[in-house]
């Protein structure tokens, strides 16, 4: 048995900004209610890129600042509730597209969760031998989940993806991926919804909110206590990033103080499975987090599932 660790992440964002007051145009809303409730400033929107697009982006990143090539890799999970083909799955179409030869290729769908479910699926896999080095990645076009007349979620998603270069450590390394927690409430699988041929969100806001400020962190605790540390010693705190509220809310009852805790739901919004890694990726990129800083990642969500684990930075 020899654990994983993060080599390399990435990311990408379509170019299209749009801002709260752009929305206000569309919907009864204004700027003020946006940020005072979710903390949100603007949102990327893809208009021609498919999932399938933001995903490769994304990943093409990951594999360039890993110095790895495609021929390297494996195994490719996509956690994604927004792809639109049936097959093939969006993770055989990333690895076409990269060139990846035979990889083992699947999706993953616990919706806001799934980068962490992929990123522990990927990591038993090669715990397992049956990987050795693996493209992570988190994608979603949640506009296309939209209702644009919908003020209660059109101001809220946004699209995006985020990607880790994941693989096999000496025997005896400290792990870099660790233990995760993961779990649901199916019973309350009605609290988020993206139903029908034409898929549109929707969700019980004030109960999703209340579960996620009261359940998630100790969870999050547990996901720290398998990874034999405590939250004060995390040097980065990457929740989903649902809210400005939730992750202020999640940060204070772990107490942390001193970590850099990721806040891009306030450029970005909520892009479900790809918030993680895209947030995770933003940090890195700016130098907020060093190689080796011990991460807490926790996604929550749809489901309503949730899953983390402490991971140490690239
Ligand atoms: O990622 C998946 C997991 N999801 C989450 O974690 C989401 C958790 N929930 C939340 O983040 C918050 O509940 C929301 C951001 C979704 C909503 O914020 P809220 O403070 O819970 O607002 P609310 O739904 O209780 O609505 C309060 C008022 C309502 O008006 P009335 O009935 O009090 O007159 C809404 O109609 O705000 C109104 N409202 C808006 N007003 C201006 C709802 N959306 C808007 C809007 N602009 N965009």
């Amino acid at each position: 048995m020899t654990g994983s660790r993060i080599v390399a992440l990435g990311h990408y964002q379509p170019p299209k900004v749009l801002t709260n007051d752009d929305l206000s145009k569309l919907v009864d809303t204004d700027d003020e209610w946006i940020r005072s409730r979710v903390g949100i400033r603007t949102r990327h929107i893809a208009e021609d890129e498919t999932v399938v697009d933001l995903a490769t982006e994304a990943a093409q990143k990951a594999l360039a600042n890993s110095g790895r090539s495609a021929a390297e890799v494996d195994l490719v999970v996509v956690a994604t509730c927004t792809a639109v083909e049936r097959s093939p799955n969006t993770a055989a179409a990333v690895a076409a597209r990269l060139g990846i030869r035979a990889p083992a290729a699947y999706d993953i769908n616990t919706v806001c969760s799934g980068f962490s479910y992929a990123l522990a699926t990927a990591d038993h896999a090669i715990r397992a031998g049956a990987a050795g080095r693996a493209l992570v990645i988190g994608a979603e076009r949640m506009s296309d989940t939209l209702d644009w007349t919908d003020r209660s979620t059109c101001v809220i998603f946004g699209d995006g993806a985020g990607a880790a270069l994941v693989e096999a450590q000496e025997d005896g390394a400290e792990p870099g991926i660790g233990p995760v927690v993961w779990g649901s409430e199916p019973e309350r699988g009605d609290a988020v919804v993206i139903t029908g041929w034409d898929p549109v969100i929707s969700q019980q806001g004030q109960s999703v909110f209340r579960w996620a400020t009261t359940q998630i962190a100790p969870l999050a605790r547990q996901a720290c206590e398998r990874a034999g540390i405590d939250p004060s010693e995390l040097k980065g705190f990457v929740p989903h990033q649902a809210n400005l509220r939730i992750i202020d809310a999640i940060a204070s009852r772990l107490g942390i103080t001193d970590a850099v805790v990721a806040r891009d739901v306030v450029d970005s919004g909520n892009t479900s499975a790809a918030s993680v890694p895209l947030a995770f990726s933003k940090l890195v990129e700016r130098g907020e987090l060093s190689p080796g800083d011990p991460v807490l990642l926790f996604g929550f969500g749809g489901g309503l599932a949730y899953a983390g684990q402490v991971v140490r930075c690239p």
